[in-house]
């Protein structure tokens, strides 16, 4: 059976509606509402509620929600994710770095996926892939201390080769590849390069029997190449969605990014 459809059956979608889908062959589009509380975080006000956009992101076709709970609590806080856990309704992707504080609150929380990704508190945003394969022994136990408890961990790489044989050693059962290059390219000759890197990864993880996501800078003029990376059976989009929500509407918003990426349903055959 093909990874995505063996995939996708796995997955634990708790509403029915949902339910009738599963065997429809298209990519997740996992909506990151981090931007939302980051507007609500700079003014310390109850508005806007990343739990309202995320019910409004999951009716309008998003098959998961993606938070990223930061060290400094600079967007998204503790108290989003425990609600969130409660009100999500497709999955709940929860972003963190590899701390024993995250570990001690996913463990608490149980979300649907974890992602790990690094973590600088000077950074503007996650600027790179994790380096696995530089703190292999460290990933190994803390992924398979997350796995013990029955979470899914995804491991957020650079389209690099040995990061991807990495994650798979240390027991992850996915990569999201890194695409803020590509999205960064200046010239088309390197926007062609970082795509054939992530179309190369993406294989190279495919053949290792990892489950393939992809994300970061993607919006609605970059992410169609992407889509076009048959591998790849989710994306993770954030920045460009909630920027788009201030003009449109959340709604609109997200169903312009689910329609792009309908238009490249994979085939399972
Ligand atoms: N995937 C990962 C692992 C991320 O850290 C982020 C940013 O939080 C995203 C996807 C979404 O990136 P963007 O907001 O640029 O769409």
């Amino acid at each position: 059976m093909p990874l995505f459809l063996s995939w996708s059956i796995r997955l634990k979608w708790r509403s029915e509606f949902l339910l009738q889908e599963l065997n429809v062959e298209r990519i997740l589009l996992g909506v990151n509402v981090d931007h939302v509380a980051t507007i609500r975080q700079q003014r310390g006000t109850r508005y806007p509620d990343p739990v309202t956009a995320a019910s409004i992101a999951e009716l309008a076709g998003a098959d998961q929600i993606t938070i990223h709970l930061r060290e400094d609590r600079r967007h998204i806080l503790d108290r989003d994710v425990a609600i969130m856990k409660e009100t999500v309704q497709t999955r709940l992707n929860l972003e963190m770095g590899a701390t024993e504080e995250m570990a001690g609150i996913a463990l608490k929380t149980l979300p649907d996926q974890v992602t790990l990704v690094p973590e600088k508190r000077e950074e503007r945003t996650t600027e790179g892939g994790l380096d696995v394969v530089g703190q292999m022994e460290a990933m190994k136990s803390y992924v398979g201390r997350l796995r013990e408890a029955g979470l899914r961990v995804i491991m957020f790489v650079d389209p690099d080769e040995d990061q991807i044989q990495a994650s798979r050693a240390v027991g992850a059962q996915g990569v999201e590849i890194h695409t803020g290059d590509y999205c960064d390219a200046k010239t088309e000759e390197e926007r062609a390069q970082e795509l054939n890197r992530i179309y190369d990864s993406s294989e190279i993880a495919d053949a290792a029997e990892l489950y393939v996501a992809a994300g970061h800078g993607l919006d609605y003029v970059n992410v169609e190449a992407v889509c076009s990376i048959t591998p790849i059976v989710e994306l993770n989009i954030g920045h460009s969605i909630i920027a788009r929500a201030l003009f449109v509407g959340m709604d609109q918003a997200v169903r312009e990014m689910r329609e792009i990426l309908d238009g490249f349903a994979r085939d399972n055959e």
